[in-house]
């Protein structure tokens, strides 16, 4: 089966390719010559999904699916959330938007937070949106240069070890963004099909 993915991120759809495996073939948005910018004004994770993958389906017919996620920090009620890309500004600098959670965070003891991912998937013009959660800790200080992001400062519970300091493997082995494609996974292998909408 052939699906688009609304995305130019490589590093993203090289992730998602290794956990969707070889039953499908993934096209990027570059792999179909979209460049432009898809817009992403909505105020939850959902909304900026369903907005990214209607906005590719309008243009091509196919089946396609979306993805957003944010970082959500308990003691920062939920930021910085769907703004986790531009946090610190419209040039999505992942060093300032750390620094500037580190600063929000100070030395507060809360330090408890989630990564969530929703995705949203139009397959044969029916819609359907999965989530995937992973919780864990800020740290005060950076560690590792794997991953992108926000990976330095978070450290899932049960590791000791930032996202940033695992390899591939390792971090999609819980992460938010793997739960949610697998599944995503699961349910093209599994599903007849038959809502028109529904959360998984
Ligand atoms: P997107 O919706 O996947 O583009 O993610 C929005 C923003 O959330 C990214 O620009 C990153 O700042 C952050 N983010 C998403 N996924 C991750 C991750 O796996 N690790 C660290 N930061 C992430």
């Amino acid at each position: 089966m052939t699906l688009i993915f609304a995305s130019n991120n490589e590093h993203k759809v090289r992730e998602i390719k290794s956990i969707l495996g070889n039953s499908f073939t993934l096209l990027s948005l570059s792999d179909i010559n979209i460049t432009e910018d898809i817009p992403e004004n909505e105020p939850v994770l959902e909304g900026n999904a369903l907005a990214k993958a209607r906005f590719i389906h309008t243009a091509t017919g196919k089946n396609v699916f979306a993805d957003d996620t944010g970082l959500e920090i308990e003691s920062l009620n939920g930021l910085p959330g769907v703004h986790s890309a531009r946090f610190a500004g419209e040039n999505k600098d992942p060093s300032a938007n750390i620094e500037k959670v580190l600063l929000l965070l100070g030395n507060s003891e809360n330090r408890k937070a989630r990564f969530r991912t929703v995705i949203a998937l139009i397959l044969e013009n029916k819609e359907y949106l999965f989530e995937g959660v992973v919780t864990g800790n800020i740290i005060t200080e950076k560690r590792g240069v794997e991953g992108f992001g926000y990976d330095p400062v978070f450290i899932p519970d049960g590791k000791s070890r930032t996202f940033a300091e695992m390899g591939l493997g390792e971090k999609n082995s819980v992460s938010h963004r793997a739960r949610a494609f697998e599944k995503l996974r699961e349910f093209l292998h599994t599903s007849n099909l038959s809502n028109n909408k529904e959360t998984i």
